[in-house]
């Protein structure tokens, strides 16, 4: 498995204004959508591409497109869906697939309750977004479900992630094609499996606070 913290000033700046607590949901959900862009950059380094012959306006030059089977852009509800416009404003030829994930507070696993996805993910190379990596629980049901369909490459992409986390997908996914992209790692999780200093339940940020 491959990790990627990214370490750009745009990036930590954002994240410092997403991470305050008086951020109000509608700057919250436009600075979310610009940090996926700047993460995306980094996610689809790997994307798999071909080459094409095009006429420009004064020669004939050889380019490339993103290659056939089109990759899968597969948000984890709620908040993932957050992450959404900004990936495929990056890449408008993915296709999107979606898997709807709650965390039980009291015992940290993960529970899935929506899949809308091709049945068939052979050969099939997907990006998962979720803003929060937390203990990993639900990262890891994700991964492990499109690799059960037949996806041979994963990237997963988070604003914040858990040394946590991290160390549970790095231990289950050893040798596994698995990118994880992070806008950063902090320090630990709290006792109520929240990062820290993370900035709170990010599905409730994005949306407010749901019964
Ligand atoms: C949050 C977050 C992740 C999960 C992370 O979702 O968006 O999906 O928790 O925690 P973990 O790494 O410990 O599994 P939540 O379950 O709160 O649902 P929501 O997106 O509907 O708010
Ligand atoms: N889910 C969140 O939204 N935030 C955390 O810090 C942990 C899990």
């Amino acid at each position: 498995m491959r990790v990627h913290v990214a370490d750009h000033p745009l990036v930590t700046h954002k994240l410092t204004v997403l991470r305050d607590v008086t951020t109000p949901s509608a700057t919250f959900r436009a600075l979310v959508k610009e940090l996926v862009t700047l993460l995306a950059y980094e996610a689809t380094r790997g994307v798999r591409v071909e080459k094409i012959d095009i006429m420009t306006p004064v020669a004939p030059a050889t380019g490339v497109q993103i290659a056939s089977p089109r990759p899968l852009v597969v948000p984890i509800l709620r908040a993932g869906l957050g992450m959404l416009d900004g990936m495929t404003a990056l890449v408008p030829t993915a296709e999107v697939g979606f898997l709807g994930m709650i965390r039980d507070e009291r015992t940290l696993q993960p529970m899935t309750y929506a899949t809308r996805l091709p049945e068939d993910l052979s050969g099939r190379q997907a990006f998962i977004l979720d803003p929060m990596l937390a203990t990993g629980g639900s990262m890891l049901a994700a991964i492990r479900f499109l690799f059960d369909r037949g996806a041979t490459d994963i990237t997963a992409v988070c604003l914040i992630g858990a040394p946590e986390g991290l160390a549970l997908l790095q231990e289950a996914l050893e040798g596994r094609n698995v990118s994880v992209v992070l806008g950063a790692l902090d320090a630990r999780l709290n006792e109520k499996g929240y990062i820290v200093p993370g900035l709170g339940d990010a599905g409730d940020r994005l949306y407010g606070t749901a019964g």
